[in-house]
């Protein structure tokens, strides 16, 4: 099938690839021109395990093209909308600017029979106002949202856990069917329902998340003021069926262009909805996650008897998680600014993300490796936890820095090893 899809960020450049390696024929439209230039040539603007090479492969193929030009997706007949919708910035709520401008975009190549299927994350009640937007061009609306995770979205998008579709007729089932012929396998689940439900979907899903990991970290405050592991208590719930492991890792929390920004924007969106009330608890699981954050920052001042202004502090991992570069809201890189503020000299290292960093922390001081992030620093802080930092050697780093003091803010190390080797160590949520 001839497809389209509309932004090539994180989520269109991955679907555009996707889709043109399920065998269809897909142009990528974008704004920017630096970005297109890039993919046209096969490279990968985000840091994705597996995308460059799907780029390169599709695109040599002949099956995947890139434009900024719209009116190079004339001849599609199914249309992706894969714009980002941040928050606003005079508040919580989610910024359509993009779905909009999108839309409007389309509107004078949509041939009757179309159809233009919704990927972005969105406030319920968008696509019913999409549909009406686009009626007069006699093309229709679907609702699809993406459920991909960083690190691992090629995957998750060419194998899906399950399909959402919004839909207000069986040919846009059908239709979509098609699209996804090749990625459904015999098991993939797919539910079938209205533009509301396909919406709240999402957004309910990565409340659901983001509640499971503040819940664990509301644990984790209390397990401090106890004595008590939240790790140990994490693997004891989780064997619980109806509870699960995942998503119980206690640490610093969620961050990244999704979670976050998408539990303020449901809160905010059940508000003008009238029915703020029932997702009030959003904001209590927005400020445990902040809380833990500040909780890092104030373990490293202690350490220090309460001021860290002048000390060397190495910050190992800065994107929001590991195999990622991503730093949008990133607790790591909130870490290490807020350091810096109190006054810290912080040597900060991740693996992909020093380039995103410095770019919106053009203030801290980035190393190119773990080693010189740890030569004479007094306090460490692991905030990501990329491999390379769950295997430090505890008697290798103890020999590098000025101080062994460290504070394992993604609890992946082992305490007893790192004080056997002489560190004063904290966990988060550990005694
Ligand atoms: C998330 C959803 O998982 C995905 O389905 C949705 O489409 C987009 O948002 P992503 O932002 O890529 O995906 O990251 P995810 O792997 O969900 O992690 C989110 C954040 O939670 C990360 O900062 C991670 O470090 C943190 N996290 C995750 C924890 O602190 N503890 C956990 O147990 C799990």
């Amino acid at each position: 099938m001839k497809l389209s899809v509309i932004g090539c960020g994180y989520l269109g450049a991955v679907h555009a690839a996707a889709m043109a390696s399920l065998g269809h024929d897909v142009v990528g439209i974008d704004v920017d021109q630096a970005k297109i230039d890039a993919l046209a040539a096969g490279r990968s603007p985000i840091y994705e395990p597996g995308l460059p090479e799907l780029l390169t492969r599709t695109h040599a193929s002949g099956a995947l093209r890139f434009s900024t030009d719209v009116t190079d997706a004339a001849e599609a007949v199914v249309h992706f909308i894969a714009v980002g919708t941040p928050q606003s910035a005079d508040g919580n709520s989610a910024d359509l600017r993009f779905v909009d401008a999108a839309v409007d975009s389309l509107l004078p190549i949509l041939k009757p029979g179309d159809l233009v299927v919704g990927k972005s994350t969105v406030p319920v009640g968008t696509a019913a106002r999409l549909q009406e937007r686009i009626a007069p061009t006699g093309a229709e609306l679907a609702w699809n949202p993406e459920f991909l995770r960083e690190g691992f979205a090629v995957k998750d998008t060419i194998e899906p856990d399950r399909l959402v579709y919004g839909v207000v007729s069986e040919r846009a089932r059908e239709i979509l069917d098609s699209v996804y012929a090749r990625a459904i396998g015999a098991g993939t689940p797919l539910v079938v329902t209205d533009y509301a439900t396909a919406e709240l979907v999402k957004t309910a899903a990565n409340a659901f998340l983001a509640t499971k990991i503040s819940f664990i970290n509301a644990m984790a405050e209390i397990a401090e003021v106890t004595g008590a592991d939240v790790t140990q208590l994490a693997d004891a719930i989780g064997h619980d069926n109806r509870i699960g492991r995942r998503f119980l890792n206690a640490g610093i929390g969620f961050g990244g262009g999704c979670l976050p920004k998408d539990i303020r924007a449901f809160a905010a969106r059940a508000e003008e909805l009238g029915r703020g009330e029932s997702v009030a608890f959003l904001a209590e699981i927005d400020a445990i996650n902040l809380r833990r954050r500040a909780r890092v920052v104030d373990l490293v001042a202690e350490s220090f008897g309460g001021d860290v202004s002048g000390r060397r502090v190495a910050v190992l991992g800065l994107a929001f998680k590991p195999e990622s570069d991503d730093v949008r809201d990133s607790p790591a890189l909130d870490i290490a600014r807020a350091l810096s503020a109190a006054g810290a000299t912080v040597a900060g290292y991740d693996p992909e993300a020093v380039e995103s960093s410095r770019r919106v922390a053009p203030e801290l001081d980035y190393v190119s490796s773990a080693e010189e992030a740890l030569a004479g620093a007094e306090a460490v802080v692991v905030a990501t936890e990329w491999r390379q930092f769950r295997e430090l050697d505890a008697t290798d780093t103890a020999a590098r820095v000025a101080r062994p003091v460290i504070v394992d803010a993604r609890n992946v190390l082992d305490p007893s090893a790192w004080r056997a080797a002489g560190w004063e160590f904290h966990g988060l949520g550990r005694p």
